[in-house]
């Protein structure tokens, strides 16, 4: 398995995420995986060996809640200090369209190493489209479902009962998505680069061009100079 592709400071970079936005998908990350592996201690008979970790099942009750309201305080900043980007993400959500098709139904065989011609994409390609779309959702689902459990006695009694399958099938469909987005957003050869793009901030001016032209031409390119003037 390859590594994170080197980060090659010595040639033209394009930034591609903000301070906030990386700060807060960094926090969220560290928060949902201390929320996962909490959450199965209370969720599996089988975890023994996880609450040792963590002291037991009421150390984990205490540190699932710890991290829970970690995560909505990064949601929080995020919607605040970045609601233009957040706009702009579903402004590009909603181009969903012939080209993230294309890439989607191609995408088994790109990840299978064979070398595929992919349309041009805009700034997410179809894949983080789609990931943009269920992860967010199954992560409000379990922040809505959750504090509801946690706050019993002011919800109706049906609402918190339908809140534990509903907390249930979003972390499971959460748990798969981000297992394939880490590897994609990291390990993957050819998406790799992305990782710069979270982590500095910055991508290789080339790697944009190449898989995310039509973003690179409209914010970088000569499109981006003509309506500037
Ligand atoms: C704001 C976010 C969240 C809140 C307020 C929250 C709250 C809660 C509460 C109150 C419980 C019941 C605990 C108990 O019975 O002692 C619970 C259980 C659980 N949570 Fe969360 N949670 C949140 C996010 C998450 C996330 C991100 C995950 C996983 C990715 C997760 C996975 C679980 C699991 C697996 C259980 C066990 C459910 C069961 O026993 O059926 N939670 N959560
Ligand atoms: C496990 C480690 C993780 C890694 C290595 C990772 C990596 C990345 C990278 C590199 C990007 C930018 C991709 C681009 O250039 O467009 C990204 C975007 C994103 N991340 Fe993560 N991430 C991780 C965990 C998470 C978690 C836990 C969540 C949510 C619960 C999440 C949600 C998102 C979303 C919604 C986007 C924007 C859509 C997309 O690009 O797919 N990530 N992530």
């Amino acid at each position: 398995m390859q590594l994170v592709p080197e980060y090659r400071a010595d040639v033209k970079r394009v930034e591609r995420f903000n301070f906030v936005a990386r700060m807060t998908h960094w926090g969220h990350t560290v928060t949902f995986i201390l929320c996962l592996l909490t959450g199965l201690v209370l969720f599996l008979d089988s975890a023994d060996w996880l609450a040792v970790i963590f002291g037991g099942f009421s150390g984990a009750g205490l540190v699932h809640r710890i991290a829970a309201v970690t995560l909505t305080i990064f949601l929080v900043i995020f919607v605040i200090f970045d609601f233009k980007g957040i706009v702009d993400w579903v402004k590009d959500l909603l181009r969903f369209g012939k080209n993230d098709i294309i890439f989607v139904m191609k995408f088994p065989l790109e990840f299978l190493g064979f070398p595929v011609k992919m349309p041009p994409q805009t700034r997410f390609n179809g894949g983080e489209k789609g990931n943009s779309m269920l992860t967010p959702t199954s992560v409000i689902l379990l922040v809505l479902s959750g504090y509801i459990m946690w706050f019993p006695a002011i919800f109706p009694a049906g609402l918190v009962r339908v809140c534990y399958p509903i907390h249930d099938i979003a972390m499971v469909l959460a748990t798969f998505m981000v297992c394939m987005h880490g590897y994609l957003g990291s390990f993957h050869p050819g998406s790799g680069e992305s990782f710069w793009g979270m982590w500095k901030g910055t991508v290789r001016d080339d790697w944009a061009q190449h898989h995310h032209p039509i973003w690179y031409e409209e914010t970088y390119g000569d499109k981006a100079d003509k309506d500037a003037e």
